[in-house]
């Protein structure tokens, strides 16, 4: 194994990571708990590893969804989102994937804010956990408000109810839990009784009504940007983000970053800059399976 220390405290990491556990949620959903021992020691909330399964494979940023420093793991939580992510899930427990590098990012903000609403939204439920719960154990008083498109695809309620003084879980079709959307309850909840700051993480659209929601009420909001990334240590410029007229690279300056002053319209389009691509690459890719 070679491990390097390069800018930022990020270590790059090439050997074979050995998955040792695979939990599916969902047929699109499906979690990792990957042998990490150098990443695991080195994590912080709020940071993100990218992936290369094997020597063909794209590089795949991933937020790191738990870590285990003693037993040397980290546990990431993949949606079949396209090409490569679907070819990921046919990885089974004592397979191993090519190279992790990582932790990359900036760490999340914990101390002790005093009442903090964490969201999550779908697959943004991972990626939130461990900030959760670093702040609970920094003593914040938390709420956590966590949201589904329907029953079947909810996971890890057990973990948010363990470090959430409150724990609201919404549907869209309403099969569990309220029936709406995460930023209902959001509103509700701002609107009788004092915030100290809201985290929220999820897909571009719901970060943005979360954003939209708590700036009448001048709460501090802190979203964590997945936008398209390449090198993820800020020398390509794709993952770039308009934070209010200044240009920032998710990668290094983020992931997480003040909710009302992204530009999330600019970042939207951006994000769909290559879809007739990936459109492309499904099918091609299902054309060779076919084969
Ligand atoms: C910091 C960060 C953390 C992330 N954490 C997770 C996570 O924990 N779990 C998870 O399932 N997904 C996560 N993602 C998104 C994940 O990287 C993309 O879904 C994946 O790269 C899609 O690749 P694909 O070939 O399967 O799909 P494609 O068909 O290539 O793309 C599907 C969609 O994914 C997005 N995307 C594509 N390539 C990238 C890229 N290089 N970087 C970012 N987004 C991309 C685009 O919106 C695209 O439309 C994260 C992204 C970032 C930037
Ligand atoms: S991914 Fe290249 S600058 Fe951020």
């Amino acid at each position: 194994m070679l491990a390097l220390k390069c800018r930022v405290n990020v270590i790059i990491v090439t050997a074979m990571f050995e998955i040792i556990r695979v939990e599916n949620f969902s047929p699109s959903t499906f979690l990792w708990e990957v042998i990490a021992p150098e990443i695991a020691q080195a994590a912080r909330p709020g940071q993100f590893v990218i992936v290369r399964s094997d020597e063909r494979s794209e590089r795949i940023p991933l937020t790191i969804a738990d870590f285990n420093t003693d037993e040397g793991t980290i546990t990431l939580v993949i949606q079949a989102a396209g090409k490569s992510t679907d070819q990921m899930r046919a990885y089974r427990v004592g397979d191993s994937i090519l190279d992790i590098v990582g932790p990359l990012g900036e760490p999340s903000e914990i101390e002790n804010f005093g009442t903090v609403i964490v969201v999550g939204g779908g697959l943004g439920v991972a990626p939130v956990y461990p900030i959760l719960r670093a702040l609970k154990l920094h003593g914040c008083n938390t709420i956590s408000i966590i949201g589904f498109r329907t029953k079947s695809l909810v996971f890890w309620e057990g973990r948010f109810r363990d470090y959430s003084d409150e724990t609201i879980i919404v549907t869209d079709d309403g099969s569990y839990g309220q029936m709406g959307l995460v930023t209902q309850p959001l509103k509700e909840i701002l609107a009788a009784r004092h915030v100290d700051r809201v985290i929220a993480v999820g897909p571009l659209v719901m970060m943005r009504a979360a954003a939209e929601t708590t700036r009448p009420f001048g709460v501090r909001t802190i979203v964590s940007i997945n936008a398209i990334m390449v090198d993820g240590t800020g020398m390509c410029g794709s993952c770039r983000v308009n934070l209010a007229g200044e240009i920032k690279f998710a990668c290094i300056d983020g992931p997480d970053m003040d909710g009302h002053l992204v530009n999330f319209d600019e970042l939207i389009i951006r994000q769909r800059r290559f879809v007739k691509y990936e459109k492309q690459s499904i099918e091609m890719c299902k054309n060779r399976c076919q084969e």
